[in-house]
């Protein structure tokens, strides 16, 4: 059984089709980097214009590259929330128009359980099942939380960001230091060329649920870093550098990056990985965890899954690929498997829903 899946939640139009929830036929993503590059991050209504330009063509490609024709597609799926209301529209109503139009069930799918099922989907795809309860670490541009997945699909959460999610602290790090946006694959480049233990921030100590996460001081400790240097010229340089290349290479931001930044962004880095991995560990045993899924876009930084690694948990590490870390429909798709089997089924007057949570 097939199913196509749409997401258009934030700033990537992509579409899927997934086959028994295991085999992945076709994922497209277009990326709208070069509309909020020059911006320092996403701007809402550009998002929302840009998701009508590309959604026919994206949709249209994942189709013919899978090589699924709509009446042998069992379901559409697509993100119903959280995300940007305007941009989640565009996905919705062209995955509706598809599911009246073709006679096809509509699936919901909130988009931080697509994130998780990235790795449920891969994790079958090499003949294993991810062990059950898991404990799950979705860290990207829009949330950063724990929670413990059980039988059924079902979560529990278990901690929050109070503030900054941790991608977002990547995203802030790296336009105020002028590197563009976004700031997580930069930094996460140019980490290993400097010294992780020459800048030391403090961790956050939380008040109440000591498994909730703070990332707003870091960036103020960043920030104040930044004040006490005059940076000026390098940040002029690395605009410059954005401004006649959107995508430098690694060498090209080492010319214009010295030691004493590179040093700050390994320690920056550094304590990011700390501080996810610190409550993963007090998680991961309060559980009797079985397995750990890590996702969202910051599970593609090298950085935190060599330290996962290294960790020693005594479960399983599991990291989507690269590809499947950002987001993708791939992990809608997957994740609408479940929803098939249980008839979760939604109606045309299926709403976006800017803040939906998964647990709580
Ligand atoms: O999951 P995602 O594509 O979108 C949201 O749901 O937010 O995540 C995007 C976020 C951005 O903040 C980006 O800076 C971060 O993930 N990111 C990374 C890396 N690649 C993307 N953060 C750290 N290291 C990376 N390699
Ligand atoms: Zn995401």
């Amino acid at each position: 059984m097939r199913i196509l899946g749409i997401e258009t939640s934030c700033d990537e139009t992509a579409a899927a089709v997934v086959e028994d929830s295991i085999n992945l036929l076709a994922s497209v993503v277009a990326s709208q980097l070069d509309t909020h590059g020059k911006y320092g991050g996403v701007v809402p209504e550009l998002a929302s214009r840009e998701h009508l330009r590309a959604i026919v063509q994206v949709v249209r490609e994942a189709m013919e590259r899978s090589g699924t024709s709509y009446p042998a597609l069992g379901a559409v799926a697509v993100t119903c929330g959280p995300g940007l209301v305007g941009s989640l529209l565009v996905g919705m109503t062209f995955a509706k128009a598809l599911s009246f139009a073709h006679g096809l069930p509509l699936i919901g799918v909130n988009h931080i359980e697509g994130h998780i099922h990235a790795v449920v989907m891969e994790t079958r795809h090499g003949g294993q099942e991810v062990e059950l309860p898991a404990l799950a670490l979705v860290a990207s541009g829009g949330h950063t939380h724990l929670f413990e997945v059980r039988e059924g699909w079902r979560y529990r959460l278990l901690g929050k960001t109070r503030d900054d999610a941790a991608g977002e602290a990547y995203d802030k790090v790296a336009k105020l230091l002028g590197f563009g946006y976004p700031g997580g694959p930069v930094i996460d480049r140019l980490a290993p060329h400097g010294n992780p233990g020459a800048v030391r921030f403090t961790l956050a100590k939380m008040k109440g649920n000591p498994l909730d996460f703070s990332f707003s001081g870091l960036k103020t400790a960043v920030l104040r870093w930044t004040q006490a240097r005059d940076l000026a010229a390098e940040i002029q340089a690395r605009r410059a550098l954005l401004k006649s290349n959107s995508r430098p290479a690694t060498e090209d931001w080492l010319a214009v990056t010295p030691r004493d930044t590179l040093d700050l962004l390994a320690s920056f880095q550094r304590t990011v990985i700390e501080e996810l991995l610190r409550r993963v560990r007090l998680t991961g045993e309060q559980i009797n965890a079985r397995a750990l899924i890590v996702s969202g876009g910051v599970a593609a930084n090298q950085g935190l899954r060599r330290a996962a690694e290294q960790a020693r948990f005594p479960y399983p590490v599991l990291f989507p690929t690269v590809g499947l870390a950002t987001d993708n429909a791939a992990m809608i798709a997957a994740a609408a498997f479940a929803k098939y089997r249980r008839g979760e089924f939604a109606g045309l007057d299926l709403g976006a829903s800017a803040g939906l949570t998964l647990a709580s």
